[in-house]
């Protein structure tokens, strides 16, 4: 149910940039730690070093009785080191949950000017944003924090799926929206109990070829039509979309092609939950060289980016040489 404008009007609403302004960095992958555990936080200076976005999680894989723990370690080890480059991100407990007000409220209070950005889990419409969005300026303006913080949606109900709009126009705080596999098949009474990736049943019966006896079964990916309306809806309001986790560590290969149908769909990274993931991630969200190069062949046969030219056997076009610069301009953020 959307509140009535007379009695909820989020302050940052309207507001003109620099909220809008996204880091220019690439963010490939986030990287969940569980800032509970002492080993874990033990880590996170090396980890700093190697990936694009560190995340504090405090909300699901957290038991009950180590959220205040969780809270309290992400605020210790934020306290204790220097984040430079790397994004520095938290995944705050449901907004229905007993937990949610004091990891905002602390956190914000405790560490706010170096938090980049807040996960909001379980987002369901535009009304959970402009909650967090007003809690938000209260909370930099008591504490003087300068440098808005941003908000990142988790995907992962079928009601935030159907509001998939106006959840990325909400607010000028939005940073992006990532897609949470495993709270959306929950949510839509999908028969599954993996946490994002493929599923065996779902796929189709290809026609035989001759002399075949099977016909063969050609797996299909169950999560293309959220993941295209969730980058349509992102882009169309100048977010970046993320597909979310993959649960099943040991399977690198599957877990490759689903970060790689992301990364060609527009999504600009994926989680990264545990650390064999975090290379995955740079080698999918990275462009290839050999497409670099070809993109850059594009770009210096059109100069102006207008015309049509053969390059290797293949027509270019305006609309080409603007997919050659998504690349190119990809390449270079990554490069820096
Ligand atoms: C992530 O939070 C998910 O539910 O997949
Ligand atoms: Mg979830």
């Amino acid at each position: 149910m959307k509140l009535p404008s007379q009695f909820y009007k989020p302050l940052a609403i309207g507001a003109p940039a620099p909220f809008r302004e996204l880091p220019v960095r690439t963010e490939r992958m986030i990287h969940f730690f569980p800032p509970q555990n002492e080993k874990m936080r033990a880590k996170v200076p090396d980890l700093i070093s190697k990936v694009d976005v560190i995340l504090g999680n405090l909300e699901d894989a957290i038991p009950a009785e180590a959220k205040e723990a969780a809270r309290a370690g992400f605020i210790e080890v934020v306290k204790a080191n220097d984040f430079g480059q790397t994004g520095l991100w938290t995944r705050i407990n449901a907004l229905n949950s007993p937990w949610v007000l004091d990891d905002i409220t602390e956190i914000v209070s405790a560490v706010g000017d170096k938090l980049d950005v807040i996960m909001l889990p379980k987002v369901e419409g535009d009304w959970d944003i402009h909650y967090l969005d007003q809690l938000l300026a209260q909370l930099e303006a008591k504490n003087g924090i300068k440098k808005p913080i941003l908000i990142h949606a988790i995907l992962e109900t079928a009601q935030g799926v159907k509001n998939v709009n106006e959840i990325a126009a909400a607010s000028p705080r939005m940073h992006g929206m990532s897609l949470g596999p495993a709270d959306l098949a929950a949510s839509r009474g999908m028969k599954t109990t993996r946490v994002g990736g493929g599923h065996p049943y779902y796929g189709v019966l290809a026609d035989a070829e001759e002399g075949q006896s099977e016909r063969p079964f050609y797996q299909q990916d169950l999560w293309h039509y959220t993941v295209a309306r969730m980058v349509d809806a992102c882009v169309a309001n100048g977010l970046r979309a993320f597909y979310g986790p993959f649960g099943d560590f040991g399977d690198e290969r599957a877990c490759e092609a689903q970060f790689r149908n992301a990364f060609l769909m527009g999504c600009s990274g994926a989680w990264s939950l545990h650390p064999s993931q975090i290379d995955i991630a740079k080698r999918v969200f990275s462009p290839e060289v050999n497409e670099v190069l070809f993109a850059k062949k594009i770009l210096d046969a059109m100069p102006d980016g207008t015309g049509a030219v053969m390059i290797d056997g293949k027509m270019q076009d305006d609309a080409t040489w603007k997919q050659a610069k998504v690349i190119v301009d990809l390449a270079k953020m990554v490069a820096e």
